[in-house]
């Protein structure tokens, strides 16, 4: 009765079990894997929110790439990052995840394939199979610091590819993506008409000083057509609020062919609230003060995880340029799934294994940097204090 492009099997696995029953018995643990800002203490001013009731949301006028001062603000936004985009290459979408699927019913027919990055994001899975797109990964390798395979790339690359998606910086890796190996890149995909899709929610997030200056940005492209996608969740810390957006870059014939097909898929849905778009350029600007939070949390996070790490052998923090994220390697003692499974039950710590982002091997724990600065460094102990026995006992 139902579509094969959800997953057969909806089982729980073995930590979500473990993390019902935890919250069932009212059992109390620190969360080293939210991701959610608006449960992570940052301080909102109480009259953020206001200009979604400014009276011009009244008036229905829609407008199928969004209206053009919202995308003018989204515009301004990318010049302060050091990015030029014309307004007029701006669509806005209700989030990153709703730009994925315009994007992919842009690009792709069923049974067509996307290139992503290993490890990352686990959602690729389910937004790819939901278009019907065929996911392919290509792999980061990390030696001191990430980066792409390319060989990996060549070898994922077939006449059906349409797109090669990167996310910069990357999740859970912190990685950015260069500015050469974009290019290298843009020369791979360029003469075969495939696009590049660059997930960049997480750029206002520098952990390491000068990566993000270091990074490619994809809208500023000329040589292939590339779409950044950007949004509130993360850049203002508002994933609530329901407003993200594509950039579009390359040469500008096939740039204004994809905007005029892209337009047409966004006006089938009008999926953009009017009081978003009207309160676009308010909430870009007083999110600021979020955004300061945020990114002063996971500077100090990383720190903490860092020092704290050192003073146990057995376990390293990999290099992380950027993002909300960091990944820590452990002793290979168990399968990440029970060593996941005990640190919750054991010592009352959430985190996520290495093999939910398809990490090529184990061991690799990844840890938000949201959580408030004491609650982190409790959490990282417990974590560690765990390794320290594994290790004795070992
Ligand atoms: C890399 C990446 N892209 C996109 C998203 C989702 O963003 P949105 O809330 O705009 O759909 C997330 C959420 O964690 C993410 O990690």
């Amino acid at each position: 009765m139902f579509s094969s492009r959800l997953p057969p099997n909806l089982a729980p696995n073995r930590l979500a079990d473990a993390l019902r029953s935890c919250r069932a018995q009212g059992q109390p643990f620190i969360d080293l894997t939210v991701s959610n800002p608006t449960r992570a203490g940052f301080h909102y001013p109480p009259d953020l929110l206001a200009p979604l009731a400014h009276a011009r949301g009244l008036r229905y006028e829609p407008s199928a790439a969004g209206s053009i001062d919202a995308r003018k603000a989204v515009a301004r936004d990318y010049l302060r990052q050091g990015v030029a985009v014309p307004a007029e290459r701006v669509v806005l979408t209700a989030s990153t995840s709703d730009a994925y699927s315009m994007l992919f019913k842009l690009l792709a027919d069923a049974g067509d394939e996307v290139l992503v990055p290993r490890p990352s994001y686990p959602l690729f899975d389910h937004l790819t199979r939901l278009d019907l797109v065929v996911p392919r990964p290509y792999d980061l390798d990390v030696h001191g610091s990430w980066s792409i395979d390319f060989s990996s790339v060549e070898r994922a690359l077939t006449p059906r590819t349409r797109a090669v998606l990167v996310v910069s910086p990357n999740n859970p890796t912190g990685s950015f993506v260069s500015g050469p190996e974009l290019d290298r890149l843009a020369a791979m995909c360029a003469p075969q008409g495939i696009a590049i899709i660059a997930d960049e929610v997480f750029a206002d997030y520098e952990i390491e000083p000068g990566a993000s200056r270091r990074a490619g940005r994809a809208a500023a492209r000329r040589d292939v057509l590339s779409f950044a996608l950007g949004g509130l969740s993360k850049s203002v810390g508002l994933p609530q609020v329901k407003l993200g957006w594509i950039a579009a870059g390359g040469p500008d014939a096939l740039v204004d062919a994809a905007l005029e097909r892209l337009e047409l898929v966004c006006d089938t849905y009008l999926a953009v609230s009017t009081p978003v778009q009207t309160a676009a350029a308010e909430l870009l600007d007083r999110g600021a003060a979020v955004r300061s939070q945020i990114a002063a949390r996971v500077a100090a996070n990383y720190r903490e995880l860092s020092l704290q790490s050192a003073r146990t052998p057995s376990c390293s923090v990999l290099r992380s340029e950027g993002g909300w994220y960091a990944v820590m390697q452990v002793p290979s003692l168990e399968p990440e799934e029970d060593l996941a499974v005990g640190l919750l039950t054991n010592e009352r710590v959430l985190t996520h294994p290495g093999y939910f982002f398809d990490f090529p091997r184990e061991s690799f724990l990844v840890l938000s940097l949201l959580p408030p600065e004491a609650s982190f460094s409790d959490g990282i102990k417990r974590v560690l204090r765990r390794f320290a026995y594994s290790a004795t006992r070992a």
